[in-house]
């Protein structure tokens, strides 16, 4: 369920300079909104008519080494952007939120008030992390998602089929999803969608009569099933009758005949048990398994008649197609001659059934780009069926994965691909000695850094991108790489065990941070204020790249201050401890990140 609208247990201290509140913003859960509307104010109060409002929509962050910057054409005012300039510096007095601003070419660069910005985001930091009515960490997040709801559907592998790395990606970018989403004040409904239906159970069925085994099964479905698959559709090759029984067997479960339904019920059961678990290894988890075999028929043939009834079938051959010709979508096959079911139908049959029993504000449906034309053609259908919730369905779509095999071959299982991690990994841990003594239970710490190194490859790049998997780069420890994030989160947990004296920290309102004034400290503390923002806009774009580029410039940025900015050996115990806690809401940012990335952030390895 969403999170109570607890307000925030942080505000801004009232001896700052007053502003308004501009609508939309929120700074006592993103405190760089009120520098934001500082820098509005003042552009605003010197270009008249120009609002606050509209000055904000101008904001943006800087280049390298400048807070935020305004391009002044953007507000299409009249006169030459060199005078619109001189107006605001003309009446630029510092103050405790803008200390400095430059003018160059079109643009004005604001530098925030160190002092203030320190301040304000460590409080802000720490408060929504420790101090919320709820207990749990709120910062970065907010409640925009309200009372809303939203289905995600991914994974949603096929039962005897390969699960291949389309749903590996699917699955990341999916929790991933599911996270921000309830960090947004969504109620999320994760939802599992497998290919557990088609005529290939009826080939498993006549395959499992000569192959199968109840022990192997029971043993691991999802490998035993596959096999099964694998000898049966070989003998179909040479021997017609087999596909005839598989049709025949098939045409029975459709026609709900309990005994040919009871052996597909026990995979389809066992099937999911096994994914459970490998998903549970992966940190992900479902609300709901569902499939294509439980969308009802009546759904179906309820679709069906309103796409007739509403004048939208042609008929070719026997079949029942959709023409989306003019939408460039091609001719949409909604009923094979035959009669049975086909995907796009039961996509459609079970958009109308999860509708009806959830009344979603939003549906997002995390499938590879390969399935492009079938999403669009079956949105569309949605649509020409005038159905009012048709816009709420989104398709979140990605690359493809090139190059995945094991040292043992092609890869077709996920429990092989954790293997693999794993066993990588721990062989490269292996090679420093030295730490590896160290480490307590080094195969389950090499397990989750490879997980880590699989998802953080998957999700360092634009959805879009194809990607070559590459098990050398990804469990590397040099460059942005998962077990490098891992490394930065680590180091940075340290700090407590490696300066006990300094702790308990006093209260926050006691920690001097006009102490903080090294550049490096400065930077940390601007990105830890940036982090709202970065889950705003993934929210926006549904892109996990831009989390992950966070993560890696905030460890980037620890790393820089960290032979600098020490905490033993700093100049005296204030300054220690204020560093200390610096480091502290640092590490509370990361980890908040990389749980958002559905990763579990060590705390040693
Ligand atoms: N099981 C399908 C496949 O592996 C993906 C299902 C995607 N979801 C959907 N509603 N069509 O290709």
């Amino acid at each position: 369920s969403s999170p109570s609208p607890s307000p925030s247990p942080f505000k801004l201290p009232p001896n700052l300079p007053p502003l308004p509140l501009v609508p939309g913003t929120d700074p006592e859960r993103c405190v760089l909104d009120a520098f934001r509307t500082a820098i509005a104010q003042r552009v605003a109060d010197a270009l008249p008519p120009l609002t606050v409002e509209q000055a904000y929509q101008g904001v943006d962050y800087g280049k390298k080494g400048v807070d935020f910057t305004v391009a002044l054409p953007r507000f299409r005012l009249p006169g030459k952007v060199d005078e619109l300039a001189a107006k605001v510096l003309s009446n630029f007095q510092p103050d405790e939120w803008i200390d400095n601003i430059v003018h160059d070419k079109a643009f004005l660069h604001f530098t925030l008030r160190t002092r203030t910005l320190a301040r304000l985001v460590l409080d802000q930091v720490h408060a929504l992390t420790h101090e919320t009515a709820s207990g749990a960490p709120e910062y970065g997040t907010h409640a925009t998602g309200r009372g809303k709801r939203v289905i995600i559907e991914y994974s949603s592998p096929n039962i005897a089929k390969q699960f291949h790395v389309g749903h590996l990606r699917s699955t990341i970018i999916g929790a991933f999803l599911a996270n921000l989403y309830k960090a947004c004040g969504w109620e999320v409904i994760s939802m599992n969608y497998l290919g557990d239906w088609g005529t290939q159970f009826g080939l498993i069925a006549v395959g499992f009569d000569k192959y199968g085994s109840r022990e192997e099964l029971e043993k691991d479905a999802i490998k035993h099933l596959f096999d099964v698959y694998v000898k049966i559709n070989k003998d179909a090759e040479t021997d017609p009758a087999v596909k005839a029984e598989a049709a025949a067997f098939f045409r029975r479960m459709e026609d709900g005949d309990e005994e040919a339904l009871a052996n597909w019920r026990v995979w389809r059961e066992l099937s999911v048990r096994k994914y459970e678990e490998e998903y549970a290894r992966l940190n992900v988890r479902f609300d709901v398994y569902t499939g294509e075999s439980q969308v009802g028929k009546e759904a179906q043939a309820q679709a069906l008649q309103r796409l007739e009834d509403m004048g939208l079938i042609d008929e070719h051959e026997g079949a029942k197609l959709v023409n989306l010709e003019q939408w460039k979508m091609g001719k949409a096959v909604v009923r094979k001659k035959d009669g049975t079911s086909i995907y796009l139908t039961r996509d459609i049959g079970g958009a109308t059934e999860r509708y009806e029993k959830y009344k979603f504000d939003k549906m997002i449906y995390v499938i590879s780009s390969q399935q492009d034309l079938h999403v669009k053609q079956f949105f569309k259908v949605l649509k020409l069926m005038e159905f009012p919730w048709a816009d709420r369905l989104e398709h979140v779509n990605y690359g493809l994965v090139l190059g995945m095999s094991t040292r043992r071959g092609t890869v077709v299982f996920l429990n092989e691909i954790m293997r693999e991690a794993g066993t990588v990994m721990h062989e490269q841990m292996r090679k420093n000695e030295e730490k590896y003594k160290n480490v307590e239970d080094p195969a389950a710490v090499a397990q989750e850094i490879g997980i880590t190194g699989v998802k953080i490859q998957d999700m360092a790049a634009k959805r879009i991108n194809n990607y070559t998997f590459n098990w050398d780069r990804m469990l590397s420890f040099e460059g942005d790489t998962g077990p490098y994030l891992q490394y930065a989160h680590v180091r940075i947990a340290s700090i407590s065990r490696k300066n006990p004296a300094l702790l308990p920290l006093p209260p926050r309102a006691a920690l001097d941070t006009a102490l903080l004034t090294e550049p490096a400290a400065r930077e940390i503390v601007l990105l830890l204020g940036s982090y709202p923002d970065v889950v705003a806009t993934a929210l926006r774009t549904h892109e996990p790249s831009g989390v992950v580029t966070f993560a890696f410039r905030l460890a980037h940025a620890i790393s820089s201050a960290w032979e600098t900015v020490v905490v033993k050996g700093a100049p005296d115990e204030p300054t220690a401890r204020v560093r200390m806690w610096m480091y502290l809401c640092a590490r509370d940012v990361l980890g908040a990140a990389m749980r958002l990335l559905s990763l579990q952030p060590l705390e040693r390895m």
